[in-house]
């Protein structure tokens, strides 16, 4: 996501207030039956996932122009092109001209379509392209837009999964911008010791955030990244993300052979918990606003918080699965291909908006302060040796 300009006071969309008004009287039962105190995490997984209600699954409008927030691969197609282009030895020569692809999260499908399109053009072939996505309306967005785009092949070998394969896959794993979403703990050192932040049902009925002493499965995690990473000031406030190592297991159990690339925004753990990240990473995009309060705009606006890839390597590491690369995204594009990329879309230049166009983009894929250090790139791969490393720089003693 860019990074959009921090704001507080943005007016609700009066069509999207039924959803809001239907989630916050599902969440006030929530709250109460959890006996008044509900988990940040159980708030977190609800606001995003409640079925209907939720912000991936009810039906607003959240990626690209016009939306709450602009990806990578909707700024540009020399994303994809970039990752097609990177990702291809691996089809080519590790799995004998083949394979499967598998995408988490594919939005608008525009990553997927420039991939397969960048494929095409490269002669690479594969066999497959599955997608896992959550959201119904995006579901049926990145339809529409593959259908269009691509060949009536290739169309015809995409296929949208609803739970993960049950027979582990030779090929390509994708996930941009996806890992973030999962929800997080959130929680504040105070006194010495870990507390939970959760959420209470106010006198007058508004949701309000609380703080109770930690459960032992969030104190004790929490304890050690303290010991390791402190000491933090008093009110330290930060989160943790406890589905993160099963989704890397998740990713392992379905890759028999091959990489899986993961990019997301994202710290190596002793960044992420450094004692000067007081306040942590959690926060909303409400329609290109970055918005503080986590608990504004319940179910209209996406929630997401950074990527501890320390923690993704040791959950990678702990099921067989190597970490080939990690690097920042600006980095990691500019060694994977972005520049060639960008030399075969601009030509000679003499197309000059889309010289601009194309220029603009990739300033904001790698400069530090866009997107180019904030967001990480990791790869991490089971019996593949033919990614192509030398170009990218190796930041994998950071983690
Ligand atoms: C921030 S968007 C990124 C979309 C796309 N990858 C891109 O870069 O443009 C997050 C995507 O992940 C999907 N998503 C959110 N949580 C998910 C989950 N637990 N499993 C699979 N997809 C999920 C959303 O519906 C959406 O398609």
């Amino acid at each position: 996501m860019m990074p959009p300009k921090p704001s507080t006071n943005v007016p609700r969309d009066p069509a999207a207030a039924g959803v809001a008004e239907r989630l916050h009287a599902s969440l006030q039962q929530s709250v109460a039956g959890a006996g008044g105190f509900l988990p940040f995490v159980e708030y977190m997984q609800a606001v995003l996932y409640a079925p209907g209600l939720g912000y991936y699954v009810n039906g607003t409008h959240k990626l690209g122009q016009g939306g709450d927030f602009v990806t990578a691969p909707e700024l540009t197609p020399m994303f994809g092109e970039t990752l097609a282009t990177w990702l291809a030895p691996v089809l080519r020569d590790d799995l004998d001209g083949g394979g499967t692809l598998l995408e988490f999260g594919a939005g608008s499908g525009r990553l997927a379509g420039d991939l397969i399109a960048m494929l095409r053009e490269l002669r690479v072939p594969w066999e497959a392209y599955w997608i896992v996505e959550v959201s119904p309306d995006l579901r049926a967005r990145q339809q529409a837009h593959l259908e269009a785009a691509l060949t009536a092949d290739e169309y015809a070998r995409i296929a949208w999964l609803e739970r993960l394969p049950s027979t582990p896959l030779r090929g390509v794993v994708l996930a941009n911008e996806v890992l973030d979403a999962l929800p997080v703990e959130l929680f504040r050192w105070r006194e010495g010791r870990v507390w939970q932040v959760g959420v209470r049902v106010a006198p007058d009925g508004a949701l309000t955030l609380a703080e109770r002493p930690a459960p032992a499965a969030l104190a004790e995690p929490v304890a050690r990244l303290q010991e390791a990473h402190g000491p933090w000031p008093e009110g330290y406030l930060s989160e943790w993300r406890p589905a993160q190592a099963a989704w890397v297991r998740g990713v392992s159990d379905c890759l028999r052979q091959g990489v899986a690339l993961i990019v997301d925004y994202g710290f190596p753990r002793s960044a992420y918990y450094d004692p000067e990240r007081r306040e942590g990473t959690l926060v909303g995009y409400y329609r290109q606003q970055m918005i503080q309060d986590p608990l504004a705009h319940p179910g209209l606006m996406d929630l997401t918080a950074s990527v501890d890839f320390t923690g993704v390597a040791e959950a990678a590491n702990a099921v067989g699965l190597e970490v080939l690369a990690y690097a920042g995204q600006g980095e990691f594009l500019l060694g994977a291909g972005l520049p060639q990329r960008f030399e075969a879309r601009v030509g000679s230049g003499e197309d000059a908006r889309r010289t601009l166009q194309a220029a603009q983009a990739v300033r904001m894929l790698t400069l530090p302060g866009e997107m180019g250090e904030r967001f990480q790139a990791m790869a991490l791969g089971r019996d593949c040796s033919h990614l192509p490393l030398a170009g990218i720089p190796d930041r994998r003693g950071r983690l």
